[in-house]
């Protein structure tokens, strides 16, 4: 499938907000919302701080936002990105499945990422994206996103230690904690543990009997 295809076609509907393709008039909520060292802390430094409008602007061409010159990140297959939008249109937040590795052995995997302004942080918002996104990737949705069309296996996510909100959010969304990454990253110059959390289908088959 078509890079474009993924970017710019999905939508995920949930009870509380959708996830939507990026718009070139997320500019300015993104920047505004994006530029805070408390979002960036426990975000990988491709997230970048400072989060200015030239960095606003990369990462929606980067999402091939409709009108923008595009920019092909090297990853195969695609990445897929959302804007996170309350049922009134309000931007408050990203969210993303990342494929993983190189070579095609990971190709069932993806790793989740989220983050929500901080006004709207503690409205269940993040534990709803990540409980949504991760069942639809599971689902027959997910066969849209990998490059034979299989359905995907596996969602995972990976956690800075101190991150206690998010450990909080992927257990609450049903995610296992399947151990820890011991002095795995660097930030801000502060080696941190990474908890490995994953939610695979059968995961999703033991909620349903409980
Ligand atoms: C992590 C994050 C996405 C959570 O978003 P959110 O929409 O506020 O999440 P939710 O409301 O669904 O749940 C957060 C829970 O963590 C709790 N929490 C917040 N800070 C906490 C802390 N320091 N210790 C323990 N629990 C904490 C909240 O109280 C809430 O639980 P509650 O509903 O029982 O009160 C948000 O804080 C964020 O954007 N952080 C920066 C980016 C980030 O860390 N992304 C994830 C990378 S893995």
């Amino acid at each position: 499938m078509a890079d474009e295809l993924v970017s710019t076609t999905l939508v995920v509907r949930l009870a509380n907000c959708i996830l939507r393709p990026y718009r070139a008039s997320d500019l300015e909520p993104l920047c505004a919302a994006a530029n805070d060292p408390a979002i960036a802390r426990y975000m990988r430094d491709a997230f970048p701080s400072p989060y200015t409008q030239e960095a606003g602007l990369q990462w929606l061409r980067i999402c091939h936002v409709e009108g923008l010159p595009p920019v092909t990140p090297a990853s195969s297959p695609p990445d897929v990105n959302f804007a996170i939008c309350l049922l009134d249109g309000t931007f408050v937040g990203g969210a993303g499945l990342r494929a993983l590795g190189t070579d095609g052995t990971d190709r069932y995997t993806r790793e989740i990422g989220y983050w929500v302004d901080r006004r709207f942080w503690g409205r269940g918002l993040a534990t709803e994206v990540a409980a949504g996104l991760g069942r639809w990737a599971l689902s027959s949705a997910g066969r849209r996103l990998t490059s034979d069309g299989q359905p995907l296996q596996r969602i995972e996510a990976g956690v800075y230690a101190g991150n206690l909100a998010s450990a909080k959010v992927l257990e609450r969304a049903g995610y296992v904690r399947e151990g820890v990454r011991r002095q795995a990253v660097v930030k801000n110059g502060v080696m941190h543990d990474v908890i490995i959390y994953g939610l695979i289908a059968s995961d999703l088959d033991k909620d349903a009997h409980e």
